[in-house]
């Protein structure tokens, strides 16, 4: 369809593309961010930049045309009915997810998931070297294209192949139960660079390909024969490289009059609460909220806190309805809060309010700077953006963050109100502490969080991971002069934005 279309000097390939293609009742279709940390992290990186986007549009049957969005070229893959069964419920999600994360709930592995993995897999390889300009970077990214960029290799030697891992990768004893193990990590070491979350998912990788599979490895590289014709020996780089948030972007708009005025009458809304706590998750059982919710209810049944003076609102966008798990949580979600406000509500005002939409932009950062206490307790979690995102909002230095330390977001902000989400007591100890800190110390606490997140935000990330790429597998030694310069203009911005958050904190 597209052969002989434009070509790109940068290709990404994500499962999704940035927008979902919706089609209502009578037919109509309009297009919607698509959820999750993914777009929310790559949107401000790509957005006005020539590239191509390879990725599902998100519904069932032939994908539309690919079109173009500010300077961006969106390249819809197809999935079927039954490749989005195998391919994205199926093996992504209820055979990597699981695994990935720690195996809090069981994985399954029926052999036709793998099938059809595999053959969506060479389907985005396909899409990809389509609009690949000769020499280009191709940058795949996470758990659901894991074959990829061996694809892409075969097709395409003359590319640069980059992947990043949005979630965390498992130790050897969980990665040893998936059958396809070696096909994986084959396929991943078709590319140039990896790129992790923590140096714990890196070196687990390294730690994969070295006991699971006899490679030989140097630090932070791996040396291998690939499969095939061709003997001679590869060394790729696997490197930890945090993701982040637009700092910039988001603090402005967090400080936006319409932003604050909507803070304040969101609190007003809530019946003006003196600690107004706030939990932003997909729904996924990785994210804690079973555990949040059950050290919510035990506070409130000892008259630690008392309803409605404290409240909790609780988002909760509905994801991957089809698969069991998801279906069970929210069943479990949905009883919990119907149980705690059952007994703990007054009239109009919810012990817990409960809100399963997705909201724009400026009304996520509404929320954030009008929560006191922001809950984000992942019993494992890849980054957990929302508790960046909380800071940045927080352009008052007012909050106070409550991190699991399972969140990859807890290796960097150590200043937050760290909990072992298994550990119920230490929750419930925890928010209690983040309630009853004095003011100046929890001023003094997210000062230090937004300097860290300013500091490493999503364009350092991207520049970073663009730079090891380009000089895997030696590690790089400079930025590139564009870089530099895109580096320089955004770190004198997060610097002003920082000077004027303390400003108007002290005054
Ligand atoms: P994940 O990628 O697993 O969903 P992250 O915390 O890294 O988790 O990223 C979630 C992203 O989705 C954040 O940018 C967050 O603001 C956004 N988000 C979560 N819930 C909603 C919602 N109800 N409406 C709009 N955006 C949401
Ligand atoms: O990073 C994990 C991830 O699967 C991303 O690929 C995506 O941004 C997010 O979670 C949302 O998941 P899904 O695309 O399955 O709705």
């Amino acid at each position: 369809m597209t052969v002989g279309g434009p070509t790109f000097d940068l290709v990404v390939a994500a499962n999704r593309l940035p927008v979902d293609r919706v089609v209502d009742a009578v037919g109509a279709s309009t297009w919607q961010r698509s959820p999750g940390g993914l777009v929310t992290a790559m949107e401000p990186v790509m957005r006005g930049k020539t590239a191509a986007w390879v990725g599902w549009a998100g519904e069932p049957g032939p994908a539309p045309e690919p079109f173009t969005e500010d300077r961006l070229h969106l390249h819809p893959v197809t999935l079927s009915l039954v490749e989005i069964q195998e391919y994205y419920e199926g093996f992504s999600n209820d055979t990597l997810w699981p695994i990935y994360h720690d195996a809090i709930v069981r994985a399954s592995f029926p052999r036709k998931w793998w099938n059809t993995y595999r053959t969506v897999n060479q389907r985005f390889a396909q899409a990809i070297v389509e609009v690949a300009a000769p020499g280009a970077t191709v940058w795949v990214h996470d758990y659901q294209l894991q074959l990829v960029p061996a694809m892409v290799r075969s097709l395409r030697p003359d590319v640069r192949i980059g992947w990043f891992n949005h979630i965390p990768f498992p130790p050897v004893e969980l990665f040893a139960q998936l059958p396809w193990r070696r096909a994986l990590v084959e396929g991943l070491l078709g590319a140039d660079f990896l790129g992790f979350q923590r140096t714990a998912d890196a070196e687990n990788f390294l730690r994969v390909c070295r006991r699971l599979l006899g490679m030989s490895t140097e630090g932070e590289t791996v040396t291998f024969t690939p499969p095939g014709d061709d003997p001679s020996p590869r060394t790729v780089r696997a490197s930890a490289i945090p993701i982040s948030v637009d700092f910039k972007g988001l603090d402005a708009l967090a400080r936006s009059p319409e932003v604050v005025r909507r803070a304040a009458e969101i609190r007003v809304s809530l019946g003006d609460p003196e600690i107004l706590m706030l939990g932003v998750d997909r729904l996924d059982y990785t994210k804690g909220i079973r555990h949040r919710l059950k050290a919510y209810e035990e506070l409130l049944r000892d008259k630690a806190i008392i309803s409605p003076k404290v409240t909790l609102v609780q988002l909760a966008l509905p994801s991957r309805e089809h698969i069991e798990a998801y279906r069970q949580l929210r069943e479990e979600v949905d009883g919990t809060i119907g149980r705690i406000n059952g007994e703990y509500s007054a009239l109009g005002s919810p012990a817990v309010h409960y809100l399963s939409h997705a909201y724009p932009r400026p009304e996520m950062a509404a929320m954030l700077l009008a929560a006191d206490v922001m809950l984000v307790t992942p019993l494992r979690d890849g980054m957990n953006l929302v508790a960046k995102e909380y800071v940045t909002c927080r352009h008052d230095l007012g909050g106070a963050l409550v991190l699991s330390e399972f969140a990859g977001a807890w290796h960097e902000l150590h200043q937050a109100f760290t909990c072992n989400p298994h550990d119920i007591e230490g929750v419930k100890a925890t928010i209690m502490h983040a309630i009853t800190t004095p003011r100046d110390e929890r001023r003094r606490r997210m000062k230090a969080l937004r300097r860290q997140v300013a500091e490493h935000d999503v364009q350092r990330w991207a520049c970073l991971y663009l730079e090891s790429l380009a000089s895997a597998p030696l590690e790089p030694h400079r930025p590139t002069l564009a870089s530099d310069r895109e580096r320089r203009d955004a770190e004198r911005a997060n610097r002003a934005n920082l000077r004027a958050s303390d400003r108007a904190a002290e005054g």
